[in-house]
């Protein structure tokens, strides 16, 4: 039997990635694996509130890092670990892609801090495939602007998305063998069709 694999999904906001999410997990589980489907941030009971704390509350942009990694710990040694090890697909929409997109190219905290908090909480694990949803910031901005309520990384400026893009795309030419650029501008058809052919290359 195959090794259980760890999967995460990954873009700027409005990139459409949680619709799609959903309907990956379900084609592996009609595949006849066991499918966890998680998020960050969030995933664990703490998590999720440190997530309400990070979507809301105002804080400086490290502080922002390390409450992401220590929510991320959290997820890593109560969910994603135990999850792997009995077996069970671990597909989570977003992981340490998003800090280093978000907290490194948004707000600009250090890469190196960010690699070394990276080291600190998950040295021994990476995901098997990441999905990286690209889309030009002005469609994303468009999508969102359909939302009734933005959080507080929803209501940054255009510029700072430009960045959280280029800092994913960066992630994704460090790591090329990780990672599957889709384009996430094309209609749902095609981004299905795109991830179908994904799953059946897993
Ligand atoms: P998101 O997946 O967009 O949730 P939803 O689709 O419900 O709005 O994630 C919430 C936000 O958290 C998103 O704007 C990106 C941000 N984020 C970071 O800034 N750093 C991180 O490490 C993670 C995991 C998320």
């Amino acid at each position: 039997m195959n090794k259980a694999k760890f999967i995460t999904f990954e873009g700027v906001d409005g990139a459409g990635k949680s619709t799609h999410l959903n309907w990956f997990a379900e084609t592996l589980r009609q595949r006849g694996l066991d499918v966890l489907v998680t998020r960050e941030p969030g995933g664990t009971p703490l998590g999720e509130r440190l997530r309400d704390i990070l979507l809301n509350q105002p804080m400086h942009a490290e502080t922002e890092a390390l409450l992401m990694f220590a929510a991320r710990l959290e997820h890593i040694e109560q969910v994603i670990k135990p999850a792997l090890k009995r077996g069970t697909w671990v597909v989570s929409d977003r992981f340490s892609d998003a800090s280093f997109a978000y907290q490194g190219g948004g707000r600009g905290v250090p890469l190196d801090k960010l690699e070394q908090l990276e080291h600190w909480v998950h040295a021994d694990l990476q995901p098997d495939l990441t999905l990286l949803f690209d889309i030009p910031v002005e469609v994303a901005r468009q999508r969102l602007s359909n939302n009734v309520t933005l959080d507080r990384f929803e209501q940054e400026k255009g510029a700072f998305f430009e960045k959280v893009r280029q800092a994913y795309l960066d992630r994704c030419k460090k790591n090329p063998q990780r990672f599957a650029l889709i384009n996430a501008a094309q209609s749902p058809e095609k981004v299905k069709a795109d991830l179908e052919r994904i799953v059946s290359s897993i």
